[in-house]
């Protein structure tokens, strides 16, 4: 069964496109991202020094995450507890990075991904979907969107961010995630690139779609 890797860097617009194409096309939707950030949630929680990548590691096998893949209500909880909120604060923004250039987290993490992937029928968004997650994968798509374009709609997510708080924000994490030794985020390369620049969310959708219809 189809199987469309979406990767790209913070707020190219993978999540929204994501899961309007897995609407779109009766898919379900995994958001891996979200899988980082609630280790680094359970991380935080527990004490655990993030800037430590052997405190980290140590800990890794700990957390047990249960994730669900409807695109119309996506669910993440840690050990029982429903996390979808508290994985988007800016204390789990500020270290989810450092937490997933640890290989410990990423080799069970990755596992883990690849379990609920299964037998396909899924979109997945992240950095290393292509590349090392589901390297098989039928679609690969590669978002991008110019630095002002991805910070304007990251702070207008996030009420009281300013524009350029978040575009050096994004910058941090895109350096980060890029030139990590493990997985960086990197276009696979037969990924077809989407640039979303100047392009509504409903118009990348229909591209991503016409792209995927092509390969099946
Ligand atoms: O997609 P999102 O911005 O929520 O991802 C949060 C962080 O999780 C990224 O900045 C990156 O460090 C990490 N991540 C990753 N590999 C993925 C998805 C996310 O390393 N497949």
């Amino acid at each position: 069964m189809l199987v469309i890797a979406m990767d790209g860097p913070s707020g190219s617009g993978k999540s929204s496109v994501s899961k309007g194409v897995a609407r779109a096309l009766g898919l379900r939707y995994l958001d891996t991202g979200a899988m980082y950030r609630a280790v680094t949630w359970w991380m935080l929680r527990q004490g655990v020094p993030v800037d430590d990548p052997a405190a980290v590691a140590a800990r890794a096998g700990e957390p047990v995450l249960s994730v669900g893949t409807d695109p119309d209500a996506p669910t993440i909880s840690v050990d029982d507890t429903d996390v979808a909120r508290p994985i988007r604060t800016d204390e789990v923004t500020g270290a989810v990075s450092a937490v997933a250039a640890v290989p410990e987290v990423r080799r069970r993490l990755v596992a883990l991904q690849q379990q609920i992937i299964g037998a396909g029928g899924i979109v997945v968004e992240g950095r290393d979907i292509g590349t090392v997650v589901a390297p098989d994968a039928a679609v690969k798509i590669y978002l991008t969107a110019s630095a002002e374009a991805r910070a304007q709609r990251r702070s207008k997510e996030l009420t009281g961010a300013s524009v350029a708080a978040t575009q050096a924000d994004l910058a941090r994490r895109d350096h980060h995630d890029s030139t990590r030794k493990v997985d960086p985020l990197a276009r696979a390369v037969d990924a077809v690139e989407v640039d979303t620049t100047s392009l509504t969310l409903p118009e990348v959708i229909t591209e991503v779609v016409r792209i995927a219809k092509g390969a099946d």
